[in-house]
């Protein structure tokens, strides 16, 4: 089993070293002959790595990535649309982009049949070899993707309500969203490689609960455990309990 746990002083540092796993990562992809396929996150956690990997285009060859987002908030219509995770793909990463991506996918929150939607976004990762790297951000309450506290370790792809504390950060309790659709926990821990990036003291517990107690359901970062090649990518608040 390959875990890394590594803690930084600040989190300028920590973004750094997170871009450089990553670019090494991405090479060794892309010297055997291949484009990489990325899981990629949300959250406010992960606004200063897109702004540094925008920067660091070039060494993280982001004109080779094939890109699949984690999770989507469902139903989206013009009353919501600036809240959506598509939106925020654009604003943070896409659109500043000097060369685009040879792929961008994320769950369709327009969609009618969001059964469908999930299958055919499973099957779409598979169809491109599975997920090299996914790169996680934390809920506060163990969520991973939008994979809320008593999802199966097995989930797959699929629509899943939303947990009222995750209501509460995400949306100040207002039910903007009640829905979303997300890569399954089952999907994640198919990825080769895991890098997940936690930071401060509201994250604590929850660092303390998915790595140091068994693995829980309660904690769906937990689960993360069970896979061969995770990095944890935290703060010295985040870490404070480990
Ligand atoms: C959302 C996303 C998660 C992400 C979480 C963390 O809920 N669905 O994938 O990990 O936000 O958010 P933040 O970084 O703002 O704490």
């Amino acid at each position: 089993m390959n875990h890394k746990i590594w803690r930084f002083d600040n989190a300028n540092s920590l973004y750094y070293a997170l871009i450089d796993s990553l670019a090494q990562s991405i090479s060794k992809i892309v010297d055997s002959g291949r484009n990489p396929v990325l899981a990629l996150p949300t959250g406010n956690t992960m606004i200063p790595f897109y702004r540094i990997a925008i920067e660091s285009a070039e060494k993280l060859q982001i004109e080779k990535w094939l890109c699949f987002n984690l999770d989507e908030y469902y139903p989206i219509d013009e009353s919501n649309e600036e809240l959506t995770f598509e939106e925020f793909m654009e604003q943070n990463f896409y659109s500043r982009l000097k060369e685009p991506v040879q792929l961008k996918k994320i769950l369709d929150g327009r969609t009618h049949t969001p059964e469908q939607e999930c299958l055919e976004y499973e099957k779409l990762i598979k169809s491109h070899g599975g997920i090299d790297i996914c790169i996680l951000g934390l809920g506060l309450n163990g969520h991973i993707g939008f994979n809320e506290p008593k999802s199966a370790f097995d989930s797959r792809t699929r629509l899943v309500d939303l947990h009222p504390q995750t209501l509460m950060s995400n949306f100040n309790g207002q039910a903007i969203f009640t829905h979303a659709m997300t890569m399954g926990i089952g999907t994640i821990l198919e990825s080769k490689e895991i890098m997940l990036v936690a930071l401060g003291k509201s994250k604590a517990q929850t660092i303390k609960s998915a790595i140091k107690e068994p693995p829980s359901t309660q904690c769906p970062a937990s689960a993360l455990q069970r896979h061969e090649c995770v990095t944890w990518f935290l703060d010295q608040e985040a870490a404070d309990l480990i």
